[in-house]
C-alpha cells in the first residue's frame, strides 16, 4: 500500500502529540529479543506479563555475555580502550530496547574520585555523556561547591539508556560490572561515590536500601584483591530534583568524600 501524504501528515501530527506528552520509545505488542536468545517458555510467560520493556537472559547466554564482557575490559589498557570495548559490546539487553548509543564515561582520566551513577537517561543517550541532563546539572553544582570539579571520572552501571528511564535491572547491571570494576581498576581511585540505590545495591552487592547505607563509608575490594578504596553511597540527584530538602544530607557525603581525598577524612 503506498502512504498518501495526508496518511504522512496525520501520522507525524499523531507521533508528534506523543513525543509532546512525553512518550520517546515505541515497542510492539510482543516482546522482541535482540540479543537472539530463544528464552523457555516460562521466561516467555513472564516478558508478556511484563508488557515487554524488560528482556531477562537466561542463565547460559547471560553467563556467556559477562564471560564477554571481563574478556573485552580486561584487554583494555586505557579508559579510552575500555569505551571503545564498551561500544563494540553487544551482550547488554538494553542494546535492543530503544537505546541509540553506548554512554561510558566523562572526566578526568586520572581523577582521585569515581562517581557511579545507575544509567543513562534520554538527554545522556542523545550526547553519549553520563548526567548531562537536569539531575547532571544539579550533581555538577553539587561537586563544585564541595570543590571536586575536575577530580572526578563519572560513570554509570550501565551503559545503555534503559526504556523508559526505569531502574536497571541487576542482571543488565550484572552483564555490565565487568566495564565498571575494569574503569575501577584502571583508575584506582582514593574513593567512590555511588549515587542512587540502584548504584549502591550493584557496587556493594547489598539488599539494604540507600537510606540505610548513605553517609557511610564502606569497601569496595575486587575480587583479585589488588583495588580497592573506600565508598560512599549517597542519594541520586534525580531525587534530590524531587526533595530538595534532602540535599543537606547529599552535602554532608559530599565533604566527607572531599576530606577524604584530601587526606583529612
Ligand atoms: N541518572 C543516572 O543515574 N545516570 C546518568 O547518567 C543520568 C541520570
Amino acid at each position: 500500500m503506498n502512504a498518501q501524504p495526508h496518511d504522512i501528515a496525520a501520522v507525524e501530527s499523531l507521533l508528534a502529540f506523543w513525543r509532546d506528552a512525553g512518550v520517546d520509545a515505541c515497542y510492539g505488542e510482543a516482546p522482541v529479543d535482540h540479543t537472539h536468545i530463544a528464552p523457555p517458555p516460562a521466561v516467555k510467560a513472564v516478558q508478556k506479563a511484563t508488557a515487554s520493556v524488560v528482556t531477562p537472559m537466561v542463565g547460559a547466554n547471560a553467563a556467556d555475555a559477562i564471560a564477554e564482557a571481563r574478556h573485552l575490559a580486561a584487554g583494555a589498557a586505557t579508559l579510552q580502550d575500555l569505551a571503545a570495548a564498551v561500544a563494540s559490546f553487544e551482550g547488554c539487553p538494553l542494546r535492543g530496547l530503544g537505546a541509540t548509543q553506548s554512554v561510558f564515561g566523562r572526566g578526568n582520566p586520572n581523577a582521585p574520585v569515581l562517581v557511579i551513577g545507575e544509567g543513562p537517561g534520554a538527554d545522556e543517550d542523545r550526547v553519549g555523556q553520563p548526567f548531562v541532563g537536569t539531575a547532571g546539572q544539579l550533581l555538577d553544582r553539587m561537586l563544585a561547591a564541595a570543590g571536586l570539579t575536575d577530580r572526578v571520572f563519572i560513570t554509570n552501571t550501565v551503559f545503555w539508556r534503559p526504556p523508559g528511564n526505569r531502574t536497571p535491572t541487576p542482571q543488565e547491571q550484572a552483564v555490565c560490572a565487568p566495564f565498571v570494576e575494569r574503569v575501577f581498576a584502571l583508575l584506582q581511585p582514593k574513593a567512590v561515590l555511588l549515587l542512587g540505590a540502584a548504584s549502591a545495591k550493584s557496587v556493594l552487592q547489598t539488599e539494604e536500601g540507600i537510606m540505610k547505607t548513605r553517609g557511610q563509608w564502606k569497601e569496595w575490594r575486587l575480587a583479585e584483591g589488588a583495588v580497592s578504596a573506600p565508598v560512599m553511597p549517597t542519594l541520586h540527584p534525580a531525587f534530590l530534583l524531587r526533595q530538595p530538602q534532602a540535599k543537606r544530607q547529599v552535602w554532608a557525603d559530599l565533604l566527607a568524600l572531599a576530606a577524604k581525598v584530601d587526606g583529612s577524612g
